[in-house]
C-alpha cells in the first residue's frame, strides 16, 4: 500500500477527473490507513480537550477545498434544477453549511431540509435509526433530493431513511453526498452518489462529528484518544 503525501493529498483535492464516468459517480479521496505525520501547524481546539485527540485526519481548508469539487460535480449533475438539500443532523450540519457556500457560488439554486437521524450510541451502531426533527415530506415531494451526510459508516442509518422517504415522501430523484466513507470489510450497504473521502477504519471526531456530544466544536478533524473515550463530561463547566 503507498501512502500519499501531503502534495498528492493537495493536488487530487483539487481534481475532479476521479468519477467512473458511466454514471459520473464522484468518488472518494482515498486517505492511507497509515496516520499522516504532517500536522500543519494553527490548528485550534476548546483547551479542555487536551490529549483527547491521537491523528489528524483532515484539516477543515482540507475538507473546504474537497466540499467545492463535491459542490461542481453536484453543480453538473442539477444545473437548471432545484434541489432540495437535506441535512441529515446533527453531524452532516458542518459540512452542510460549507456545501451550500459552494453551491452559492456556483449559483446553483436549492432549497434547504433538515431532519434528524440517529443510530449511534458511543462508538458502535446500534443497528437502529430513529427519524426526526419536524420535516415536512410534502416539501420533498416531487422535488429531486439529495441528502447531505457526514459519514457512512456501516450505512445503516441511510439503508433505512432511504426506503421510508422512498415511501413516503416519492421525491422525483433521491441521491446521497457524503463527506467521508469508512473502509471496513465489507462493502457499505448503501453507495453515496458523491464521497468526499474514503477514510480507514477509525472513530473520529470534529468538524461536526461528535462522541456522546462532545467535540462538535472542533474545526477539523481527529481520531480519538483513549483519554478522550474514557473523558467524563459532567466535569466540563456549564
Ligand atoms: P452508519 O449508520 O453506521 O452508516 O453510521 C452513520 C452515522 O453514525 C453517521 O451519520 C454519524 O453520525 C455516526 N458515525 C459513524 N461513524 C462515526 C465516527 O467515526 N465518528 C462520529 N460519528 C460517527
Ligand atoms: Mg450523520
Amino acid at each position: 500500500k503507498q501512502s500519499q503525501s501531503p502534495s498528492a493529498l493537495q493536488s487530487s483535492l483539487l481534481t475532479m477527473s476521479n468519477t467512473d464516468g458511466e454514471e459520473d459517480r464522484l468518488l472518494p479521496i482515498r486517505l492511507p490507513d497509515e496516520p499522516r505525520t504532517d500536522i500543519p501547524e494553527g490548528l485550534v481546539y476548546p483547551p479542555e480537550y487536551e490529549g483527547h485527540f491521537e491523528h489528524l485526519l483532515l484539516t477543515k481548508d482540507e475538507i473546504i477545498e474537497r466540499t467545492r469539487v463535491m459542490a461542481m460535480s453536484i453543480h453538473n449533475d442539477y444545473r437548471g434544477k432545484r434541489p432540495v438539500l437535506v441535512c441529515v443532523l446533527k453531524g452532516a450540519n458542518t459540512f452542510y453549511q460549507h456545501l451550500l457556500e459552494a453551491l452559492q457560488d456556483l449559483k446553483q439554486g436549492y432549497t434547504t431540509e433538515f431532519l434528524r437521524a440517529s443510530s449511534y450510541s458511543g462508538v458502535s451502531s446500534t443497528g437502529t435509526v430513529k427519524v426526526g426533527g419536524g420535516i415536512k415530506y410534502e416539501h420533498l415531494k416531487s422535488k429531486h433530493v439529495l441528502l447531505v451526510e457526514d459519514i457512512v459508516d456501516t450505512g445503516t442509518t441511510l439503508l433505512h431513511l432511504i426506503p421510508i422517504l422512498q415511501k413516503d415522501v416519492e421525491p422525483m430523484s433521491l441521491e446521497v453526498c457524503t463527506l467521508l466513507e469508512k473502509r471496513l470489510d465489507e462493502p457499505p450497504k448503501v453507495d453515496a452518489k458523491y464521497k468526499g473521502f474514503s477514510i480507514p477504519n477509525f472513530f473520529i471526531v470534529g468538524y461536526g462529528l461528535d462522541y456522546n456530544e462532545l467535540y462538535r466544536d472542533v474545526s477539523d478533524i481527529w481520531t480519538i484518544s483513549q483519554k478522550g473515550i474514557d473523558f467524563d463530561p459532567s466535569s466540563l463547566p456549564n
